[in-house]
């Protein structure tokens, strides 16, 4: 080594991102009397408070991507035609380079679906998976709320089965009630998604997605990946499984062993629109669905235009096509996954209590241990007065806990809770600086030291709603 390199050998505190600004947007100038004003107005319901008036904006990381330069000037490309547009191809050529998966010409392995969200695509396949079919389950590590009621609402059960036994890949599935189910249950598919967002975004190991493939193959069942976060997942495969691959390698040999996948591109696709259903041809797939390529070409046409752009514009493709490139990078990830990882330390350190390890897109407080020791109980939804107060200061949070998941009878009064009573975190990717991580945590700590006089949260409108969470309104009343 070189003196001068030898020099200045060491090994940072501190991380630098992999990129630099290149252009900003200033927060709306704005007082503590406006949010509270906005806040009221809004029946302390986080999805409805303005996001002009918020500083640090944690309620998605889903569609609220900053575009890379790259992406901006690709997007200026995009061509608007009806028919064909030419980033249609760009666009498939991306995709088998980013998922290993062949989508051109005539010896083509793979088919693709546009649509305008992950959710359209889901709404696509379980309609043709659960069309004239009685008594199906799909099981799967932890399906995502939109995933779960797409496969219901076409009369299927969704069976979560998540495995608790690894060390860092806490999204597995377990293989044990996978091989039960299997063997006991009419399974038209498996579902697997990675990372796990349902279980505070933890990773899927590459080890337990061939054990998937593995039990598909004996039964003789297809295997679907849930990709949204296919690149956050790869990076974790890396750290703890494969660390003498590249992202591009686990990524091909993860896409390698499935059968067909769905992605929402609004995550790994580094994009704020644009969904897609892949599906590999001449699996066992068609043994009981024939004609399902078909059927959905039938179902895209109708309910999202032209199979070349299927509900998106093409801007939204070139954007695709470039933030599939990004997000495959070491860079990138690194960036993204440890920037998550040091807010998580931080709130760690100040004491709060957070749901650990820390997954790739999220940070999730453990709600039932912020408030112990206080009067606050589970039926006073602690966590929505925690995110309706916080955004006095700025920072707009999403309970994901026991007002989100639980449920009123108003004939019977009777409330039901789910087993974890969470509030999530999640970061937009490429958007924020750690200084805004670090000044909502301090925000989160003042509230934690003032615990004991943070009033419950009463729902005055919207209790016994589907998806309450959403249209719900509040008043934070002291007992
Ligand atoms: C794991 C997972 N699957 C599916 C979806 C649905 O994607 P979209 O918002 O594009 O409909 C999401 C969205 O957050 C998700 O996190």
């Amino acid at each position: 080594m070189n003196k001068f390199t030898q020099l200045t050998e060491f090994t940072p505190k501190h991380q630098h991102r992999a990129y630099v600004n290149s252009a900003v947007r200033f927060h709306t100038p704005c007082t503590k009397e406006d949010r509270l004003a906005a806040a009221i107005k809004a029946g302390w319901n986080v999805f409805q408070f303005p996001s002009k008036f918020t500083v640090g904006d944690f309620l998605s990381d889903s569609g609220t991507t900053t575009p890379t330069i790259e992406q901006l000037a690709a997007s200026l490309l995009g061509d608007e035609a009806y028919g064909t547009n030419w980033g249609y191809e760009q666009l498939l050529e991306q995709f088998e380079k980013t998922f290993g998966i062949t989508l051109l010409g005539d010896d083509a392995e793979w088919e693709i679906f546009l649509f305008h969200q992950c959710r359209a695509a889901e709404h696509a396949l379980f309609t043709q998976i659960g069309r004239g079919k009685k008594g199906l389950i799909i099981p799967s590590n932890g399906h995502f709320d939109t995933t779960h009621a797409n496969i219901e609402m076409n009369g299927i059960e969704a069976l979560d089965i998540v495995s608790v036994n690894d060390h860092f890949f806490l999204g597995n599935i377990d293989t044990t009630k996978l091989f039960r189910t299997l063997n006991t249950e009419n399974v038209p598919l498996v579902y697997c998604t990675v990372t796990n967002n349902t279980m505070a975004g933890q990773p899927v190991s590459l080890e337990n997605i061939a054990d998937i493939r593995r039990w598909c193959d004996k039964f003789k069942k297809p295997f679907f990946l849930d990709a949204c976060r296919f690149a956050e997942n790869a990076w974790f495969i890396k750290e703890n499984e494969r660390q003498r691959s590249t992202i591009p390698e686990i990524v091909h040999e993860m896409f390698s062993l499935c059968d067909g996948f769905t992605i929402s591109l609004k995550k790994d696709g580094l994009a704020n629109m644009g969904g897609a259903l892949c599906v590999k041809k001449g699996t066992v797939l068609f043994e009981e669905y024939p004609d399902i390529l078909d059927n959905l070409r039938d179902h895209q046409i109708c309910t999202e235009a032209h199979p070349t752009y299927g509900g998106m514009s093409g801007r939204d493709i070139m954007i695709v096509v470039e933030g599939l490139k990004t997000v495959v990078t070491q860079e990138y990830l690194d960036s993204r996954i440890l920037q998550v990882r040091a807010f998580g330390d931080y709130l760690d350190e100040l004491g709060i209590p957070v749901v650990k390890p820390f997954g790739g897109h999220a940070v999730y407080l453990d709600v039932d241990k912020f408030y112990e020791g206080t009067l606050m109980r589970r039926e006073d939804f602690g966590g929505i007065s925690l995110t309706a107060l916080l955004l006095l200061n700025g920072p707009r949070l999403c309970e994901l806990g026991a007002f989100a998941f639980g449920t009123y009878d108003p004939k019977t009064g009777k409330e039901t809770f789910p087993p974890f009573n969470y509030v999530r975190i999640a970061i937009p990717r490429n958007k924020y600086e750690i200084e805004d991580l670090f000044y909502a945590a301090d925000c989160i700590k003042n509230l934690h030291n003032k615990r004991d006089f943070i009033p419950r949260a009463v729902c005055t409108h919207g209790k016994e709603k589907t998806l309450r969470h959403f249209k719900a309104r509040f008043e934070l009343q002291y007992k």
